[in-house]
């Protein structure tokens, strides 16, 4: 049984050569693949330049990432965001460490992880598909506000949503 406090939150670059393998092994339900895509794409967009307005963070339970997300800022932002913003993307954890609290834990720290990160940002946003009821039900409940609509998805519109850093 996983602990979620024993979840650390470790910057791409930091992790280890098989560490970063292992990143590989994560997997999603194929429900979700369509409202995240996978942990290949993620790692992809890794490639974005500038490099510094761009980081990849591993979900890392008992030293084997188990989830990952990354976060933008300036140049990056999408076209939903701007100003002091970061914006956190394809977040995922696991299929087989779902529902065991990783997901909570880490939009809990992330607050402070961006404001060690990017001090400068004083606020996050986030985009979800409207039907991923599960992430929303998440992020309503630490206090994110939904702001209106973000870009057109296969279904809709995202919802676009905002945590206050300040
Ligand atoms: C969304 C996601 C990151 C949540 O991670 P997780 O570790 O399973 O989440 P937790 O166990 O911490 O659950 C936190 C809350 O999320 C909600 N939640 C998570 N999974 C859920 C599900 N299958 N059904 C309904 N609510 C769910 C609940 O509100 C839950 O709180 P509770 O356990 O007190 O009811 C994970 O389901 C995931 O990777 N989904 C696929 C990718 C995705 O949708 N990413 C978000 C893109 S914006």
């Amino acid at each position: 049984m996983v602990s979620p406090m024993d979840l650390l939150l470790i910057r791409h670059e930091q992790l280890s050569t098989p560490q970063r393998g292992q990143l590989l092994d994560i997997e999603l339900l194929a429900e979700h693949k369509p409202l995240v895509g996978d942990v290949y794409g993620a790692l992809h967009a890794l490639t974005a330049r500038p490099v510094c307005d761009i980081q990849g963070f591993a979900l890392v339970v008992d030293d084997v990432p188990r989830g990952f997300f990354l976060l933008k800022r300036r140049s990056l932002l999408p076209r939903w965001a701007s100003g002091q913003t970061a914006t956190l993307h394809a977040l995922m954890v696991d299929r087989r460490f779902q529902r065991l609290g990783l997901g909570k834990r880490c939009m809990q720290m992330l607050p402070g992880v961006v404001r060690a990160l990017w001090p400068e940002v004083n606020q996050l946003m986030l985009a979800v598909a409207a039907e991923n009821l599960a992430a929303h039900s998440l992020y309503r409940a630490l206090g994110w506000q939904d702001e209106g609509d973000a870009d057109r998805s296969a279904t809709g519109f995202e919802r676009r949503m905002v945590l206050k850093l300040i």
